[in-house]
């Protein structure tokens, strides 16, 4: 039997199932070309993997928007190939966390149909259904409602059109909710995370959105409600409490105080959330040192009283990290490793995102066709049909746009970067000639050799696990704190900038570091010369 480790030892490890490995040749990653890859994931370290979703889809929202909860996409393979990577992964001691979506399904799964065919069908409220559109957003659209001609109403989807809301407020539809989710638990998931949870709570009536200051969303007045909490604790008093999976929701919006009503332990919610206010504020690539260190410090403040959390700077809803918030240009190796460091020795379940471990940059895309995302090409043409600046629009998704995360993982050097033998449904990244797997695996000095001893340190380390959390002081471009545990102290320090800056630390022996990203440290009286995006732990 596979037991998952506690979560402070634990390190997540973000798979975007459709770019990790094709074994069938057809261009899209499927779950036995994860299969085919455990031996390096386990080689790397790591002890769960998230995979993204591989539950029946028509992909207008690559696979978050589910068409049969039980059931495999076709291009992710079979059931019987799940169970063979659940078989496998846990003989190498990995479990594996499913992606669930549950806010909305996609309107081909079979309980749309049936409730979109008649007001009186038995699954009519199992969606959100009105006479006349309030005046939420959609995240994706204009608008978050969609007129459906047979019975005259309108549906709501804060996704895509093709996404329609799930109406948790009914109670049968919570019952189905319990019984597919009890009947993953019971084939041997390790893990789920609850995509877009924040939202299913909705307000009697759907009151229109009345504007709130630092809101900007039309429908920032349910995200993370009451009644999403009450949800939540059923289902893990119904289900979730039977068995012990690691969970992880999604929480956009949530404040430090909102996040612990999720995750403080007497509450019996989840383990642990993403929440992604630093992604939500503009000016945070202006001073990355000190907006972490505040960031950090408010979630750790409100989070550790009695929760965790989840830590993570990538994932596939966001562009690369060693590209927005390190420097590709000039310290590429440098700044990914940096940022590796900051990750790894923070207090909560570090996730790494597939290929920030070989320092997988932004595509490089130049043109619309190049995209794949919807929530991208829609967000352009609204651009294009209201008249607004359409180059500034390219601008921003060449730098921001999703896809830059989901190119496919680059393995060698040869065709298709080893990911498949024929062409992969989305282009490969720049550069994926020279960044990958093959060049740095086992190689002194790379990315992956950092991120390998590091997750090990990670693992092996009671303070970088159990520690307490203190801010250092510190100039303006550095990132410093404590993890102190029994009596012992953990100092880490990080440059996150270009330029050279100093820190004074407290006294250390050349032994006492336990890691650092550049080949010897420069000390002098006061403390350490730091180079650009230079990492040290010392212990
Ligand atoms: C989550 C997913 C994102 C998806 C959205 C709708 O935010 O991470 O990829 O588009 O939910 O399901
Ligand atoms: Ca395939």
């Amino acid at each position: 039997m596979f037991h998952h480790k506690p979560l402070e030892e634990m390190v997540v490890y973000q798979i975007y199932t459709r770019s990790f490995n094709d074994s069938n040749r057809d261009g899209i990653g499927d779950l036995a070309g994860v299969t085919e890859k455990l031996d390096y994931l386990s080689d790397l370290g790591v002890d769960m993997l998230w995979l993204s979703p591989f539950c029946s889809s028509p992909n207008d929202d690559m696979g978050y928007d589910i068409s049969d909860y039980q059931n495999i996409m076709t291009e992710m393979g079979t059931m019987e190939d799940l169970d063979t990577l659940l078989e496998e992964a846990h003989k190498r001691n990995m479990g594996i966390m499913m992606d669930l979506v549950l806010n909305h399904s996609s309107d081909e799964h079979s309980w749309f149909i049936e409730s979109r065919s008649s007001k009186d069908n038995p699954k009519r409220d199992w969606y959100i259904w009105a006479d006349e559109p309030n005046n939420w957003d959609s995240y994706f659209c204009p608008e978050a409602w969609e007129y459906d001609e047979k019975t005259g109403q309108y549906y709501c989807h804060i996704f895509g059109v093709k996404q329609p809301d799930l109406n948790w407020r009914s109670e049968s539809l919570r019952a189905e909710i319990h019984r597919m989710v009890e009947w993953w638990l019971e084939k041997g998931i390790d893990g789920i995370r609850f995509d877009a949870i924040h939202l299913i709570g909705r307000p009697e009536g759907n009151p229109d959105y009345v504007h709130a200051p630092g809101e900007s969303k039309r429908f920032c007045h349910f995200r993370n409600h009451e009644l999403g909490h009450q949800y939540l604790q059923e289902l893990s008093e119904k289900v979730m409490n039977k068995y012990d999976p690691v969970t992880v929701g999604e929480t956009g919006g949530s404040t430090p105080e909102g996040a612990r009503l999720y995750v403080d332990k007497s509450r019996n919610e989840f383990d642990m959330i993403f929440h992604l206010g630093f992604l939500e504020d503009d000016e945070f690539e202006d001073n990355p040192a000190q907006n972490y260190k505040k960031f950090y410090e408010k979630w750790y403040k409100q989070l550790s009283i009695d929760g965790w959390d989840a830590v993570f700077l990538g994932n596939h809803d966001l562009a690369r990290v060693v590209s927005v918030i390190g420097d590709d240009e000039k310290y590429w190796r440098e700044s990914a490793t940096c940022l590796a460091t900051m990750i790894l020795t923070q207090w909560g379940t570090p996730y790494i995102y597939q290929g920030d471990e070989i320092g997988m940059m932004n595509a490089g895309f130049t043109s619309l066709d190049q995209f794949r995302d919807p929530h991208t090409t829609i967000r352009y043409r609204v651009a294009e049909e209201k008249g607004e600046d359409t180059e500034a629009v390219m601008k921003d998704i060449i730098k921001w746009g999703r896809d830059n995360s989901r190119t496919p993982m680059q393995w060698d050097s040869t065709a298709n970067g080893g990911f498949s033998e024929a062409e992969p449904w989305i282009m490969m990244a720049r550069n994926w000639e020279h960044i990958n797997v093959e060049a740095q695996k086992g190689k002194a000095g790379t990315i992956h050799s950092y991120y390998k001893k590091m997750i090990a340190l990670r693992k092996g380390d009671r303070n970088l696990a159990y520690g307490t959390m203190e801010m250092v002081d510190s100039e303006a471009a550095v990132f410093a704190y404590n993890r102190v545990y029994e009596g012992r102290t953990v100092q880490v320090i990080l440059n996150l900038s270009s330029s050279p800056a100093a820190h004074r630390t407290a006294d250390f022996e050349d032994d006492q570091v336990l890691i650092s990203n550049y080949p010897s440290l420069r000390k002098n009286v006061s403390g350490l010369m730091l180079r650009p995006w230079e990492a040290v732990v010392i212990g």
